[in-house]
């Protein structure tokens, strides 16, 4: 029977109490591993020490305090993580925001407030993951992009923009990362049912949804299987791909 033991990784995703990040956190851990969750409010933290009382052992769920767009507060996560734990074996940059607007209605504080926390956030926290696991020659990184930066979507040129630099991102960090034995893979998802999606006007979503092969939105738990997937050691020459979870859209 194949199966996907974690038992021996660190495993860190940001942007971990809701949502995309807290599905992945809670299937590393069901699957052994010892997972932090970053959240940037006290409410994020409390949300996240509600999943850890779920998990059994020998999986285990933390709860630490991280606003990506804060360079002293990424750098003080990544403190805390190496005087815990003293490694890290995978990152998934989940943190994200998305403001739609058309590109002439879109305001400076969307279009700056968007790049940070989405583009600049994930080079921040690759730069910190990518320290930690060089000192053990391996690791997993996992950045978290969208269909639109691989296609573009009418009316989300900010979003699309910030989510297509972390496709280009990942595929670099994966050549410069590459002889340090860490591999970096980008995931894609399309319109997946979370608070970032609640609100989508029905016209908007059907006609989204009339593009998309398999015909319905996808699930946080269909993220996290590949998520998971290309954390573990069964992902071993996986790197530098971009892969979608989008239903064939
Ligand atoms: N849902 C989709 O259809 C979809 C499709 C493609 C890609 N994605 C991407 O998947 C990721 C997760 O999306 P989701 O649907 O799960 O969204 P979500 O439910 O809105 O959750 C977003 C998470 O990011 C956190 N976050 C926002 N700004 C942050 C910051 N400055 N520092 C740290 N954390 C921050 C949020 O924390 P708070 O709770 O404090 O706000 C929350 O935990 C995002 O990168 C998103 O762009 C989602």
């Amino acid at each position: 029977m194949l199966s996907i033991d974690l038992r021996d990784k660190v495993c860190l995703v940001t942007g971990g109490n809701r949502g995309i990040g807290l599905q992945i956190g809670r299937t590393l851990a069901q699957a052994g591993a010892t997972v932090v969750l970053t959240a940037r409010t006290t409410d994020g933290l409390n949300q996240i020490a509600d999943a850890a009382q779920a998990v059994t052992a020998p999986g285990s769920i933390t709860g630490l305090p991280c606003d990506v767009t804060d360079a002293a507060s990424v750098k003080s996560l990544f403190q805390s993580l190496h005087q815990t734990y003293g490694r890290l074996d995978a990152m998934v940059a989940n943190a994200g925001i998305l403001q739609d607007a058309l590109v002439g209605m879109a305001t400076e504080e969307q279009i700056s407030q968007t790049l940070a926390v989405n583009t600049a956030g994930v080079l921040r926290c690759c730069q910190y993951a990518s320290r930690l696991m060089a000192r053990h020659k391996s690791g997993s990184i996992v950045l978290m992009s969208s269909v639109v930066g691989r296609t573009g979507n009418a009316g989300q040129s900010v979003y699309a923009g910030s989510k297509a630099a972390v496709i280009g991102i990942g595929k670099s960090l994966a050549q410069e990362l590459g002889p340090q034995g860490i591999r970096v893979n980008v995931i894609a998802p399309g319109l997946i049912d979370t608070d970032m999606t609640r609100n989508l006007p029905p016209d908007k979503r059907q006609a989204f949804l009339d593009h998309v092969a398999l015909g319905r939105s996808g699930t946080t738990q269909e993220v996290a299987n590949l998520a998971v997937f290309l954390v573990s050691d069964l992902a071993g020459y996986v790197t530098g791909q971009v892969i979608g979870v989008d239903g064939g859209k």
